[in-house]
């Protein structure tokens, strides 16, 4: 809806009414159309403010209306309709101005706004362009190269970049619709001929033809496969090159191409994941919206290595005070060195002061006493980890979350070493802890509705991505990860190279093949687990390997590698050669090859030739397999949790969805039939053998994935 009426005599106000952030809704797009019409035949108006209610002047399209069939007056002759109005149209600016919203503005003749509010064309980020005339109009003011970056990054900026561009005409610290009403009234009457964007040509630029080649080079290289981001440049090549109307008329076209891509499906389907996940439950009946989280002013991190140090960054960021613990008097040295200078660089960036007050150090347990929430981040060791939680319970006063950041480890057997397992719970951040935006809370059968609701309320103030999800080895991630990892070693057995793999995966649109990614976490975590879970069994000579451990397929490539002393970028080799030990380029190593070549040999080994589509399809659905069984055992609580996990935590391409999203496309039936495929092939590897979930999905006529945790309730019920 849009609301009319005079105000200071000859002034029409038009106030968008769609709460919470007046989106563009059918209902709001025939108000616009209405409320101008009447503006603009009145004759006791003048000039036109067009604002929103509640501080919020437009979010955009409304999301409820994605997908649907398109009902009401469309945008594009809507904004004509505003610019071509022979009366002065300001659009007063409050809150925000994204999307359709800012393209609405854009089609007014100036552009008022709060010092508070942000702007920006996020569409990009929907794999969509701004089809409204925004990707026509935004060039013709503020030029090409600023045009270029705001709209194929979907980046929003604040009032005072946007005045800094040009992109409003003013900033105000007051009132912003009085403001526009008075500003409004000062050019009543006034030609608003050279104020219409639409009839301006845009800034020219030397080089034109070189600066779109480079900018479409950077683009496609960081799109990696995203295909909205390209067409974001062809769009504003057109405004750039092409008069108004054709400019528009390619907006449409690439729109259209974009529509029906599919990659926009797959990233609305992520935006409306990220939200879901926010609603959890767990079997046991605990909810998002029944349970209460406790405010967390003090917490304790101990263990300050790679994931404490991140971690109390991020706690610091958020306001909350944290006691940093570390017993090694030089990891604590160094810990408070690397944290200052992170919270530095950080506040450094954003121009404020660093919260470096916030963050005390102590090498003694004790001062964890009085915090509010624990978050234990010492080695990946059980022993270690069940003494360190003894000593919390005892120490630290009743009522404090005791939380985990173990990457795998039992958390409900971590509780049972403590006199209150309802205060645990595990938080797996992800490394760098105060940059990814990931964060795993592990719910063990013991972890209260209180301490889940807690630790996913602080995940979410610091800016994270929480995903409730339930306690077994690995928890969802790591879990799924290990049969990937597990193929990408098998297909180097059986013929493939480390660059073969990474490769395709590369390609498919995922930020580091496997082989690089293990390279860059450190290859000896694996190895130290695969000990501890005893696959590499000491009763085995080294470099005489069994290819068979615990009656299933295994493959030793990593630990004799390990046994090189190839621990990855941190050693300068891994699956790799690097220029030196922390070095970042990975180049392909002629030893690497020489050893699979001499290791194939000895097992009796053929190399044969492997493809694409195999490299990809046994990574991914072995992937995708687990996934299922995530489901069917009730770890993750739907295929969002899932997906939510991969793309803000794994690199998996957002434009694909999440590998569960990522199977609907593909077809259900499809991935069955490969996955049963790949197991006639080896049937020593039960991870290919398909889950049951799958074929019961398939059997229900492969219902779209939105549908599936339906199919898994019933699926339960029977049982
Ligand atoms: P790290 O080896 O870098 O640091 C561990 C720190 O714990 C060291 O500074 C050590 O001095 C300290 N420590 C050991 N015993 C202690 C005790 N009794 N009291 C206080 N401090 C003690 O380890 P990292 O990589 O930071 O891993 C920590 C935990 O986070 C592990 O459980 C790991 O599985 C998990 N994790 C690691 C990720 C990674 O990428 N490194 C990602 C996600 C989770």
């Amino acid at each position: 809806m849009a609301q009319y009426s005079r105000v200071a005599g000859s002034v029409a106000l038009i106030t968008l009414q769609n709460p919470p952030v007046n989106a563009l809704s059918a209902a709001v797009r025939q108000g616009i159309v209405d409320t101008v019409e009447r503006a603009l035949r009145d004759p006791e108006v003048n000039s036109v403010v067009i604002c929103g209610q509640n501080g919020k002047f437009c979010g955009g399209a409304d999301i409820k209306e994605f997908g649907r069939q398109m009902s009401g007056p469309p945008l594009v002759p809507m904004i004509h309709a505003i610019e071509a109005g022979h009366k002065p149209m300001v659009a007063a600016i409050e809150g925000v101005a994204l999307g359709g919203g800012l393209e609405l503005a854009l089609g007014c003749h100036y552009r008022i706004a709060h010092s508070k509010a942000r702007l920006g064309l996020p569409e990009v980020s929907l794999g969509l362009l701004p089809a409204a005339g925004g990707s026509q109009r935004l060039p013709r003011l503020i030029g090409v190269p600023a045009a270029l970056d705001l709209i194929t990054t979907g980046r929003h900026v604040t009032a005072a970049e946007a005045l800094k561009l040009g992109i409003v005409d003013q900033v105000t610290d007051h009132n912003t619709v009085d403001v526009a009403v008075k500003f409004v009234q000062s050019v009543a009457g006034q030609s608003m001929d050279s104020r219409r964007l639409s009839t301006r040509p845009c800034p020219s630029l030397p080089n034109l033809d070189a600066v779109f080649e480079g900018v479409m080079q950077r683009v496609r290289q960081s799109a990696r496969g995203a295909i909205a981001p390209v067409a974001c440049v062809q769009a504003v090549r057109a405004a750039a090159t092409l008069p108004y109307p054709q400019g528009m008329e390619r907006e449409k076209e690439l729109m259209g191409t974009l529509f029906t891509s599919g990659q926009a499906r797959a990233l609305q389907y992520c935006f409306f994941a990220q939200r879901a996940v926010g609603k959890w439950s767990l079997p046991s009946g605990a909810r998002w919206d029944t349970s209460k989280a406790m405010p967390i002013s003090k917490a304790a991190v101990i263990g300050l290595g790679t994931m404490g140090r991140g971690i109390t960054v991020a706690l610091a960021q958020t306001g909350v005070s944290v006691v940093a613990v570390d017993t090694q008097e030089r990891q604590l040295a160094e810990a408070k060195q690397a944290v200052s200078g992170m919270l530095e660089r950080m506040a450094q960036k954003r121009g404020s002061a660093p919260p470096l007050g916030l963050v005390h150090y102590s090498n003694n347990l004790q001062a964890a006493a009085d915090a509010d929430l624990v978050i234990e981040a010492v080695f990946e060791d059980m022993a270690l980890k069940e003494s360190v939680f003894q000593q919390l319970s005892a120490i630290c006063k009743p009522g404090t979350f005791l939380c985990t950041n173990t990457s795998g480890l039992d958390v409900d057997r971590l509780a049972s070493h403590t006199r209150r397992p309802e205060l645990v719970v595990g938080m797996h951040f992800f490394a760098p802890a105060h940059v990814m935006k990931l964060l795993e809370v592990v719910c063990g059968p013991r972890s209260s509705p209180e301490a889940v609701a807690t630790a996913m309320q602080l995940g979410k103030k610091m800016g994270k991505v929480s995903v409730a999800v339930g306690n077994c080895p690995g928890f969802v991630g790591n879990r799924m990860l290990k049969p990937y990892v597990e193929q990408a070693n098998f297909l180097l057995e059986e013929g493939a190279t480390p660059e073969l793999v990474d490769q395709v995966l590369e390609d498919f649109g995922f930020a580091m093949g496997v082989f690089r990614m293990s390279d860059l976490s450190g290859l000896d975590v694996g190895w130290r687990i695969r000990k501890a879970d005893k696959l590499t069994d000491p009763s085995v000579p080294a470099g005489q390997p069994v290819r068979v451990r615990q009656g299933r397929r295994y493959s030793p490539l990593a630990d004799l590698i390990c046994e090189q002393g190839r621990f990855g970028q941190k050693t300068g080799q891994g699956w790799y050669h690097y220029d030196k030990p922390g070095g970042r380029v990975a180049r392909s190593d002629p030893w690497l090859h020489s050893f699979l070549e001499e290791y194939r040999a000895r097992h009796g080994l053929v190399a044969r030739h492997i493809d694409h589509q195999e490299v990809l399809e046994r990574c991914l659905y072995v992937l995708i397999n687990e996934g299922f069984r995530i489901l069917d055992d009730g770890i993750a609580a739907g295929p969002e949790d899932i997906d939510a996990i991969y793309v803000f935590g794994y690199g998996w391409p957002r434009h694909r969805g999440g590998p569960m999203f990522y199977a609907s496309m593909v077809g259900l039936a499809r991935v069955l039939e490969r996955l049963e495929h790949y197991h006639q092939a080896h049937p020593d590897v039960p991870h290919l053998q398909p889950c049951r979930l799958l074929r019961r999905l398939v059997a229900s006529g492969s219902p779209p994935v939105q549908r599936w945790r339906e199919v898994i309730k019933r699926l339960h019920s029977q049982l």
